[in-house]
């Protein structure tokens, strides 16, 4: 196959890109995005801060820019993200009473969950819950006012407003199966299966340093998925674009069964919110570079 999408799509995986929908209306973006993958991610469109910038008042306009896009050109959605402590609102981030936190939480996930329902692969449900270098929650609103159970009641909420959907629970720096970000999101998945909080999903965002991927990713990858879970890439990007480390990172979710798909953040360097280390598969003026030609021979058994 001669484009990212077709050549995952080989073997039932998807090959998806965050996209921002002020660049939709530039020609050599939306021609690579349109050719090339298969699922989209909205960079921003449907975090917090852009859904309900007040209480109980709704704005979809960006966020139905991308949907519209990804109905019209046969693409995949993958929802980003119903509850996060950052692009949070400061009307949000100001509650101190707990039921009132669990009504507007609940309320916002309902409310935006239902008008993408039945359009969403994926939803990222809760976005980096745990803190880096331990494994403990991050200190947050969420955790502050309702404590660590505010997770599970974001995912039934979720999984009540759009049933088809897969939840993710999605995070960071939990690629190495050493660290131990990663042993706290793993006891929390186990826990989760075990008692039938419903969870589908886990998304490795994979955002690498220049080395790529940890030598343990796969090994990760594993251990989730023998969860009965699936495994995501959600958001791969590699400073400066190595071969090396992005043929790693593609082969480690080729290797692993549940692992069903790989999203990179932004399509040319230029669209990257790390733009100054290059890190992505096209250069500022659209032209595939090296590490796309290895991503694809890869997804090409190669
Ligand atoms: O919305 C304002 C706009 O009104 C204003 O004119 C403009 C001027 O700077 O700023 C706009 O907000 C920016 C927003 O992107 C939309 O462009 C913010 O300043 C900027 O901080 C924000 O950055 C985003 C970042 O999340 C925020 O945390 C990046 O684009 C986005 O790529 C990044 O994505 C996150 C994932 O959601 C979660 N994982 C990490 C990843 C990278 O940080």
């Amino acid at each position: 196959e001669t484009t990212l999408g077709a050549a995952a799509a080989q073997s039932g995986r998807y090959f998806g890109a965050a996209v921002a929908a002020g660049r939709l209306g530039d020609s050599q973006y939306t021609t690579i995005l349109n050719r090339e993958f298969n699922s989209i991610t909205a960079e921003n469109e449907m975090k917090w801060d852009a859904t309900e910038p007040s209480r109980g008042t709704f704005t979809f306009g960006g966020a139905d820019r991308i949907a519209n896009h990804a109905r019209a050109n046969g693409k995949r959605l993958r929802g980003h993200t119903l509850v996060w402590h950052s692009q949070l609102p400061t009307w949000v981030r100001d509650i101190r009473d707990a039921a009132t936190l669990r009504s507007v939480m609940n309320n916002h996930i309902t409310t935006v969950a239902t008008r993408y329902r039945g359009q969403i692969d994926s939803w990222d449900v809760v976005n980096e819950a745990f803190a880096d270098g331990t494994t403990q929650l991050r200190p947050s609103v969420f955790r502050d006012v309702l404590g660590s159970g505010f997770i599970e009641e974001a995912f039934r909420t979720a999984r009540a407003a759009d049933p088809a959907a897969k939840l993710c629970y999605n995070d960071y720096s939990v690629e190495d199966w050493n660290a131990a970000k990663t042993q706290g999101m793993y006891a929390l998945v186990r826990d989760f299966k075990a008692r039938g909080v419903p969870i589908d999903c886990v998304g490795f965002q994979a955002h690498f340093g220049s080395g790529g991927p940890p030598a343990t990713f796969q090994t990760t990858l594993t251990n989730f998925a023998a969860l009965g879970v699936d495994v995501q890439i959600t958001e791969l990007d590699i400073a400066g674009a190595p071969t090396t480390g992005y043929a790693n990172t593609v082969r480690a979710c080729l290797n692993v069964p549940r692992c069903t798909g790989i999203t990179v953040w932004g399509i040319r360097d230029s669209d990257s919110w790390r733009s100054g280390e290059n890190p992505l598969l096209f250069d500022r003026s659209g032209n595939k570079k090296p590490a796309y030609d290895a991503v694809l021979s890869v997804l090409n058994g190669g």
